[in-house]
């Protein structure tokens, strides 16, 4: 018989969660930069910008009042719903309701409600990879059990219906799709949203298309949302966003999902009981982020392009990297694959873990491994940081790497 001595102190569920490698990876070149350690972050997922002057200004105002020391419905400030409707029609040309916006403490908990309220035990979700560091986790948490689908540079990074029809089964629920797409940076052309969207009608499979990057897209390169090109997915759709990344809002923890009625209202639901409301005061500093202009994102987008284009021609200039022109987001994704195996200053990393380490412990700068993303080989690099330490940071990266025989 088990007795309370003999049960573990941390539930199964919550022990097979793998902290976040992204974070993890910020977090160790912040403390080595802490100590003094010339150490060029490449991990960060967040707009090194300060939010803009208006946006702060509301939220400052909102601290003074009163009425905003109190909860607001679970939900989300009534007008605050109204506005993401808006705004989403605006950005996209998707018509929703306000009644269709659930206020979510970042796009992250969205995504967590979303799988929560989607999936029951053994429900598959179909996760093209590379992916976000954090899909799976939401996944399994609700007991669902995410199906990888492998890309690579031969396909840009990107799935196309054969390989998602393949991977069907009875217990098939839902499919993951973001784009841009955070760790590649690719941009699905408008013409293949609409296929997987057509296809995921005609199998009547939900679509949870995480929209966050939407506002950063380069060159030729445009945004598609996935319902307004195939609006009978409407149904069985959950569109995730936020404002982290289109106004420099990361610290703020303001998203939001945007669904069938019936799901906002069970999203909501399960919200009550867990987190309420968002801030109240981060709601009022959404509301003037998403209700006003998108000058300031126009700006921190073309600085972005910049960036990426800058990295792209350094990173490519070292030799045997691959990496792909970033198209969206702020992320480059090189293949460092020819530099296992080799000896750098006596050290042989055979994974990009193991590389990573070797370039922060000897070129003192830090890259995500793609293990975290589930692309070993690869490398993630955030080209959300100044241009000096961009420049500085890739120069590092090739000269360690030409020591490599
Ligand atoms: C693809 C993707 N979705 C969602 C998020 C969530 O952002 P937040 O929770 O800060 O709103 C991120 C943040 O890194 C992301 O990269």
């Amino acid at each position: 018989m088990s007795s309370p001595q003999s049960q573990s102190r941390i539930s199964s569920r919550v022990a097979a969660i793998a902290e976040s490698a992204t974070l993890a990876v910020d977090a160790k070149a912040k403390a080595l930069k802490a100590a003094g350690e010339p150490v060029i972050g490449f991990g960060a997922g967040e707009p090194d910008f300060p939010t803009p002057a208006h946006i702060v200004e509301a939220a400052a105002a909102a601290c003074r009042n009163p009425r905003n020391h109190k909860y607001t419905p679970a939900a989300g400030l009534p007008e605050l719903r109204e506005a993401i409707a808006a705004k989403t029609k605006r950005d996209s040309g998707y018509d929703v309701q306000a009644a269709q916006v659930l206020v979510t403490n970042g796009g992250k908990h969205a995504v967590y409600n979303t799988f929560a309220t989607l999936l029951d035990p053994g429900d598959e979700v179909l996760l093209p990879a590379p992916y976000w560091t954090t899909y799976p986790e939401p996944i399994r948490l609700a007991g669902g059990v995410p199906v990888v689908l492998p890309t690579d540079e031969a396909t840009g990074f990107r799935v196309g219906v054969e390989q998602l029809d393949a991977a069907v089964t009875d217990r098939t629920k839902a499919l993951l799709f973001v784009s841009p797409s955070n760790p590649t940076g690719v941009v699905y052309p408008p013409g293949e949203v609409e296929a997987i969207g057509r296809w995921a009608v005609d199998r009547g499979i939900w679509v949870v298309t995480d929209e966050i990057y939407e506002h950063l897209t380069y060159g030729e390169h445009v945004f598609t949302s996935m319902p307004t090109v195939v609006p009978e997915l409407a149904e069985r759709c959950v569109v995730v966003n936020g404002v982290a990344k289109t106004y420099a809002m990361t610290g703020w923890r303001v998203g939001w999902m945007v669904a069938p009625r019936d799901v906002i209202k069970a999203a909501a639901n399960l919200q009550s009981h867990t987190t309420s409301n968002v801030a109240n005061v981060s709601q009022v500093a959404a509301l003037a982020a998403v209700g006003g202009d998108l000058d300031a994102t126009a700006e921190m987008r073309n600085a972005f392009e910049r960036r990426g284009r800058t990295m792209h021609r350094l990173l490519s200039g070292i030799p045997d990297v691959h990496v792909l022109e970033p198209q969206g987001a702020f992320y480059a994704f090189p293949n460092l694959s020819a530099y296992l195996g080799r000896s750098i200053r006596g050290q042989v990393p055979g994974t990009t873990v193991e590389l990573c380490e070797v370039l922060l412990d000897l070129a003192k700068v830090a890259p995500v491994p793609g293990e975290a993303f589930d692309a070993p080989g690869y490398a993630r690099l955030s080209f959300a940081l100044g241009d000096d330490d961009l420049g500085e940071g890739c120069r590092r990266i090739g000269d360690l790497l030409a020591e490599a025989h």
